[in-house]
């Protein structure tokens, strides 16, 4: 695994990180509306009482949040009550594009979805990024289909 750059690390994201940033590093990936810090803790304890299921890797630079990503584990009744990973919402900030932070979020990601005991992770994206997660060792395995509400 390739180090992050100096000055960079990554940890869970944690309760008191919403004026560090996290929603303006999310608003790379889509539109995120302007949630209140009552609201952000409120979703996060929502996520943590479901335990073992929502997993969130942050990455850190001079206090400010420029990267971020999740694992959402999945119960299944298949694979003998397997646990299934989907990686959603991979964010790094435009001006740190391209320094190996979506790789080492990537990582991390991985490594929990095996500790937890994951037969698999997947996820969805748009064409541009397949270059990106086929570094990351993931394969095209099928076609995504949504309906939105
Ligand atoms: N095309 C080709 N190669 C790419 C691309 C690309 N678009 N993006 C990254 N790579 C390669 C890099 O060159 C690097 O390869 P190397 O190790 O041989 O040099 C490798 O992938 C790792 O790149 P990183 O520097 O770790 O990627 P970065 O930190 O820029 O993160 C990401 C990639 C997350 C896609 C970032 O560009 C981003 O936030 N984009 C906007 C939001 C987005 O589209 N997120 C993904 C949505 S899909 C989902 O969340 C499941």
């Amino acid at each position: 695994t390739a180090a992050l750059p100096d000055g960079f690390s990554i940890r869970p994201l944690a309760r008191d990180d919403y004026h560090k940033g996290f929603y303006e590093c999310l608003r790379v990936l889509t539109w995120v509306a302007d949630p209140t810090e009552v609201e952000f803790q409120a979703r996060f304890d929502e996520m943590a009482a479901a335990k073992d299921t929502y997993f969130f890797a942050v990455v850190e630079f001079r206090g400010r949040i420029v990267g971020t990503g999740c694992l959402v584990v999945e119960r299944k009744f298949i694979h003998n009550h397997g646990k299934c990973g989907h990686i959603e919402e991979i964010a790094v900030a435009k001006e740190h594009q391209g320094k190996g932070l979506g790789l080492n979020i990537m990582r991390a990601l991985e490594s929990v979805a095996v500790s937890v005991g994951c037969y698999k992770s997947i996820l969805n994206c748009g064409p541009r990024n397949e270059p990106f997660y086929e570094k990351c060792g993931f394969h095209n395995s099928g076609i995504e289909m949504s309906v939105y509400f």
